[in-house]
C-alpha cells in the first residue's frame, strides 16, 4: 500500500501541528485533520487558528487547501484514507471505576467504532493519543468485532513527543519517532508504511520501532521521567531555601554531569500542562490495578510535591504580605502553563489565583496570549474579585505585588522603574518562574521573593526567609 491520503481525527494540539507539518514535508500526501467541534475546524479554516504555536501560522497558510485540509467530514475523510491518525483528548477520568486517575479512553473508542462503521477497505490505524498499555488491544477488539469482510486493519502505536511553544520545530527536527506495532509480517509492513511517511523529513536512523505495549508505555514512561526531573529540583529549591543554598547554582552544578544533563532542571512554581499530571496518574493506576503498590507510590510522589510545591509557593506569598491578602491587589503575571502557548490546562496560575481568591485578595491578571473567556472559564466557582488587563503595566497600577507564574520573554523587557512607581509600597515581586533580574529589582526598592534561593532584602518576613 502506497500512502496517499492520511487522515486524523482530532484538530487539537497534536492533530493540528502535527498534520501540518506532514503536508509541509509530503506534497505528495493529501492530509485531512477532522473534528467533531465545528468551531475548531472554522478557527482552523480561518486567519486565527484555534491555537497558538510559533511557526504554525506560516505552515498552515502554506499547505492549507493545497494538501491540508480541514473539515467536519469525518466519513469522507475516513473512506478516503489508507492511514488513519487518532489524536483525539484522552482525559483523566472524572467519575466512575479509576475516577481522578486512569485515563478515560472514551475518545479513542469512540473514534474506533467511527472507523469501524465507515471504513470500506484496509485501514492503517495509528494511535496517537497517549493511551495506557494495551490500548492498542481494545482498538484492534473493536475494529475486529466490527469487520466488514475483506477488511483488513492494522494498529500502531505513534506517541507524540512535541512540547506546545516549540511544537513546530519538535516536529522538524524530533529528536526520535516511536513506532510500535505487531511482530507480524504485515505488522511489520505497516510500520514500513509509515516509517517512509516520516522519512520524508526525519533521518532513518531516529527512527525507532518496538513492539506495540513498548511503545505506548515508553509514552507515558517519558513524561514521567520528565515531570520527576521537575519534582526532583523543585523539593530541592525547599532545601535551598531552608540553607541558603541557591537552587539555580545546583542545577548548574549537576547538570553539568553528562549522565545528568541540564535539561528540565528549571525549579519552578510547579510543572502545568494537560499532560504531565494526567499521564503519570495514568501510569500510578496501571500499577495499582497491576498489583505493584510500591512503583505506583513512587510515581504518585512526583505528583504529590507538583502540589507541594504550587501551594508552597502561595504560602510564601501570604506570609511575605504580612499573613494577610485580603482585598490587597495582586497583580497575576501570565496565565499559560508554559511560555509561548496560550493552553491553560492545568496551569500552576490558576491554583495560585484560586488560593489567593480564598484568601480575599483582588487579582490583576495579565497573560499575553491567554483569552479573558479562557481565564473566566478557568476561575469558575472562584470568587469574581478579579480583572483581566491587556498589559503587563495596567496590571501593576496600585497592586500591592506582582507574582510571575508564566515565563514570557516579555516580562523579563519590562521597565521595573516604572512599575515600582504606579505600584503600593512596599512593592513585592514574587518570581516563580526565576526570569528576573533580582539584584537591580532590590536595588529599585521591591521585596523580591523567589524559588529555591534567600534574597537578602533588608528584612525577614516569611516562611522563605527562616530557617
Ligand atoms: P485536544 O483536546 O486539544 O484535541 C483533541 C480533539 O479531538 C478535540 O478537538 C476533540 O473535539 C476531538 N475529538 C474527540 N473525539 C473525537 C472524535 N470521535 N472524532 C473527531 N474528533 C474528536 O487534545 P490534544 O492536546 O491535542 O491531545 C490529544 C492527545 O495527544 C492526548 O492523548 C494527549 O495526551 C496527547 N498528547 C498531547 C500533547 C500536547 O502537547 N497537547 C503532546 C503529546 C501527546
Ligand atoms: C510535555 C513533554 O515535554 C512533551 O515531550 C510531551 O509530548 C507533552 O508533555 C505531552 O505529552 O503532552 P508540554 O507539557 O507541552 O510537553 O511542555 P513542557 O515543556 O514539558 O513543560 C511542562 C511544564 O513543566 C510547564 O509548566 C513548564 O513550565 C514546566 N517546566 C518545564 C518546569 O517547571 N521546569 C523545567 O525545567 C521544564
Amino acid at each position: 500500500m502506497v500512502i496517499t491520503k492520511i487522515c486524523c481525527l482530532g484538530a487539537g494540539y497534536v492533530g493540528g501541528p502535527t498534520c501540518s507539518v506532514i503536508a509541509l514535508k509530503c506534497p505528495n500526501i493529501r492530509v485531512t485533520v477532522v473534528d467533531k467541534n465545528e468551531e475548531r475546524i472554522r478557527q482552523w479554516n480561518s486567519d486565527k487558528l484555534p491555537i497558538y504555536e510559533p511557526g504554525l501560522d506560516e505552515v498552515v497558510k502554506k499547505c492549507r487547501g493545497t494538501n491540508l485540509f480541514f473539515t467536519t467530514d469525518i466519513v469522507k475523510s475516513i473512506e478516503e484514507a489508507e492511514l488513519i491518525f487518532i489524536s483525539v483528548n484522552t482525559p483523566t477520568k472524572i467519575s466512575g471505576n479509576g475516577k481522578g486517575r486512569a485515563a478515560d479512553l472514551k475518545h479513542v473508542e469512540n473514534a474506533a467504532r467511527m472507523i469501524a462503521e465507515i471504513a470500506k477497505g484496509n485501514k492503517i490505524v495509528v494511535e496517537k493519543s497517549t493511551v495506557p498499555v494495551r490500548a492498542a488491544q481494545s482498538i484492534m477488539k473493536i475494529l475486529k468485532a466490527n469487520v466488514s469482510p475483506g477488511i483488513n486493519y492494522q494498529i500502531l502505536s505513534n506517541p507524540e513527543f512535541l512540547s506546545e511553544g516549540t511544537a513546530i520545530a519538535d516536529l522538524l527536527g524530533a529528536d526520535r519517532v516511536l513506532i510500535g506495532g505487531e511482530e507480524s509480517p504485515e505488522g511489520q509492513k505497516a510500520i514500513k508504511e509509515l516509517c517512509w511517511v516520516y522519512e520524508h523529513w526525519i533521518p532513518s536512523e531516529r527512527i525507532i520501532t518496538t513492539n506495540t505495549w513498548s511503545s505506548e508505555l515508553s509514552k507515558l514512561a517519558a513524561n514521567a521521567f520528565l515531570a520527576q526531573r521537575i519534582s526532583s529540583i523543585n523539593s530541592l529549591s525547599a532545601v535551598c531555601e531552608a540553607t541558603g543554598a541557591d537552587v539555580s547554582e545546583v542545577a548548574r552544578a549537576i547538570g553539568r554531569d553528562s549522565r545528568i544533563g541540564h535539561k528540565f532542571l528549571e525549579a519552578s512554581v510547579g510543572f502545568g500542562g494537560s499532560c504531565f499530571q494526567k499521564d503519570i496518574l495514568n501510569l500510578v493506576y496501571i500499577c495499582e490495578c497491576l498489583n505493584l503498590p510500591e512503583v505506583a507510590a513512587y510515581w504518585q510522589q512526583v505528583i504529590d510535591i507538583n502540589e507541594y510545591q504550587k501551594s508552597r509557593f502561595t504560602k510564601g506569598i501570604i506570609e511575605s504580605l504580612f499573613n494577610t491578602v485580603s482585598d490587597k491587589r495582586i497583580a497575576i503575571f501570565g496565565f499559560a502553563f508554559k511560555k509561548n502557548t496560550g493552553d491553560t490546562r492545568e496551569s500552576p496560575a490558576i491554583c495560585v489565583s484560586k488560593r489567593l481568591l480564598e484568601e480575599g485578595a483582588y487579582l490583576q491578571i495579565y497573560d499575553p496570549k491567554v483569552d479573558a473567556e479562557q481565564i473566566d472559564y478557568e476561575l469558575e466557582g472562584a470568587s469574581k474579585k478579579y480583572e483581566i488587563h491587556t498589559s503587563a503595566m495596567l496590571s501593576a497600577v496600585n497592586a500591592h505585588a506582582i507574582v510571575i507564574c508564566t515565563e514570557w520573554d516579555e516580562f523579563k523587557e519590562l521597565d521595573y522603574n516604572v512599575l515600582y512607581d504606579v505600584m503600593m509600597k512596599p512593592a513585592y515581586i514574587f518570581d516563580g518562574r526565576k526570569i528576573l533580574n533580582h539584584e537591580h529589582l532590590t536595588n529599585i526598592g521591591f521585596q523580591v521573593k523567589t524559588i529555591g534561593k534567600r534574597l537578602h532584602n533588608g528584612e525577614s518576613t516569611g516562611m522563605w526567609e527562616t530557617c
